[in-house]
């Protein structure tokens, strides 16, 4: 049976990554977490006291990175120049200047490159923003996720409170709206349902359902 790739694509906390890990166990495909390669770079970005909004600065930077996803037994482990940084990643200031890094052109352009490696043997999810529409627009199954703002802060909320993280309701929904109307109104590649994928509103849905949902979208592509 031939594998094919899927790309996932959605606004910020839609799901995506806890679905496409799903997804891809089930079908003993690798899992590409996209968002944790510009999260990586701006990690070292922020640690370095590099100028974020400066293209050919952050440019610069990402040339001399090494960023490895290691799958993991369910997941993926994120290395930032041989590092482990998997937590590191999703501390709340790279999360709330990740978008920042996002919008220049010469970042996006070396790391989808580097996405479309990754890719180029099929048998993938990989999920992002652009996947369907920039990285594999050949992509056999593309998934546009979304929730509501505040579906999404509600479910981010619990999942900080049951790791002992401090939350504040208000302040993620000030974070998602804000990261989606970055990703959205930047002018490279922005996040945009690609006009060939199937949008899945996963607001009233559980994780299992949308999963399983997106396992009979590929396996109709099958
Ligand atoms: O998916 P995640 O929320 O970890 O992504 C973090 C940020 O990385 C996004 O808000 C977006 O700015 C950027 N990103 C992107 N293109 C991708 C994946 C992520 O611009 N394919």
């Amino acid at each position: 049976q031939d594998t094919i790739a899927i790309a996932i694509d959605g606004p910020a906390a839609a799901g995506k990554s806890t679905v496409a890990k799903i997804v891809a166990k089930e079908l003993s495909y690798v899992y590409i977490d996209t968002g944790a390669m510009y999260r990586a770079l701006t990690l070292k970005a922020l640690r370095n006291g590099a100028r974020l909004n400066v293209e050919e600065d952050m440019h610069q930077l990402l040339m001399t990175t090494t960023i490895d996803l290691q799958q993991t037994g369910d997941g993926q482990r994120v290395l930032l120049d041989t590092e482990d940084v998997s937590l590191d990643v999703r501390s709340q200031e790279v999360t709330t200047q990740v978008s920042y890094v996002a919008v220049h052109g010469k970042v996006r352009e070396e790391m989808v490159n580097r996405q479309r490696q990754l890719a180029e043997k099929k048998g993938v999810v990989m999920d992002g923003r652009d996947i369907g529409t920039h990285v594999i627009p050949d992509a056999e199954v593309k998934v546009f996720l979304i929730a509501s703002v505040s579906e999404r802060a509600e479910r981010r909320h619990k999942e900080n409170m049951e790791k002992g993280f401090p939350s504040d309701m208000e302040q993620l929904k000030e974070e998602i709206r804000m990261r989606d109307k970055i990703d959205s109104e930047r002018e490279v590649s922005p996040l945009v349902k690609a006009d060939d994928a199937i949008e899945v509103d996963t607001t009233s849905l559980t994780i299992d359902e949308v999963a399983n949902r997106i396992l009979s979208i590929v396996q109709d592509q099958l």
